[in-house]
């Protein structure tokens, strides 16, 4: 199994679109997708249609994390029988983080490994244990995505998503999971803003960024009115083109 990991201290940057629009189009192409909810705003979990059941039932990753459970026990079949959802709930945020094992992820991810083909991981913008779980997770075959929507003030989440990527993985002795930039919402027509934006992100992250770049479109917001990535919504769409190139990419350096 492969692990990403769609992470950025910023919000708002196109991480749970991100990670939505890759484990539909990966799904589509025949792969078992595990699709794991990090984030208590739990918007990943909303494009499912999962948020009340899910968390009526107890079958969220707070019980993944945090009481022990498995991945069989917390898992939520979706329409789609290659895409398998863990949904999350507001109550990750009454946990205390400092309780959570760094490895409590990655050891439940190893113990369904044969179940799945690719797990993706949609991460919380302020939850750091939680991140950290991720990157983990991710560090031995898979990778973190850190997805930037280019403007001043993105330069200060993805500095310090970067540097906890390679404290973590430097502090527990491991390697350091593959991480790479992906610019989302690239406007259609390069303006002044955008290449001086190109030219700091260039000068931090050279070698680091993803050749795909995800184009920004009003399509993306209509379809998550209908909860549907704009890969299914509308797949002749720009950014699900994009989104297509970027599975690509993804799945060739995962080999
Ligand atoms: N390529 C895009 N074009 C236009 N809007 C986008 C694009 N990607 C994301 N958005 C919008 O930006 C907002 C934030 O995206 P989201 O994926 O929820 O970010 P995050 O998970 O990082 O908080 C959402 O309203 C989403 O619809
Ligand atoms: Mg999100």
């Amino acid at each position: 199994m492969r692990t990403l990991a769609v992470s950025n201290y910023k919000g708002g940057v196109g991480k749970t679109t991100t990670a939505v629009n890759l484990a539909a189009i990966y799904a589509a192409r025949g792969l078992r997708v595990l699709l794991i909810d990090l984030d208590p705003q739990a918007s990943a979990t909303d494009y499912f249609g999962l948020y009340d059941r899910a968390s009526a039932a107890g079958k969220t990753s707070v019980q993944l994390l945090y009481e022990g459970a498995v991945v069989a026990d917390v898992v939520w079949q979706t329409d789609n029988p290659n895409l398998s959802v863990v949904p999350s709930s507001i109550e990750l945020t009454d946990q205390n983080e400092l309780m959570l094992r760094e490895q409590r992820l990655r050891f439940a991810l190893d113990d369904c490994a044969d179940d799945y083909d690719i797990a993706i991981i949609d991460c919380s913008p302020t939850m750091k244990r939680l991140a950290f779980n991720a990157y983990l997770a991710a560090a031995d075959f898979g990778m973190v995505v850190v997805p930037v929507k280019l403007d001043s003030t993105v330069m200060r989440g993805t500095g310090l998503t970067v540097k906890a990527i390679q404290d973590i993985a430097d502090a527990l002795r491991m390697p350091v999971p593959d991480f790479r930039i992906l610019r989302t919402c690239v406007p259609g027509r390069i303006t002044n803003a955008e290449r001086t934006g190109e030219a700091v992100l260039g000068r931090f992250f050279p070698d680091r960024q993803f050749a795909a770049v995800i184009h920004a479109s009003s399509k993306v917001c209509e379809g998550s009115w209908q909860w549907k990535p704009v890969s299914v919504f509308e797949p002749g769409s720009r950014p699900s083109r994009d989104y297509l190139a970027l599975a690509d990419e993804i799945w060739e350096a995962l080999r």
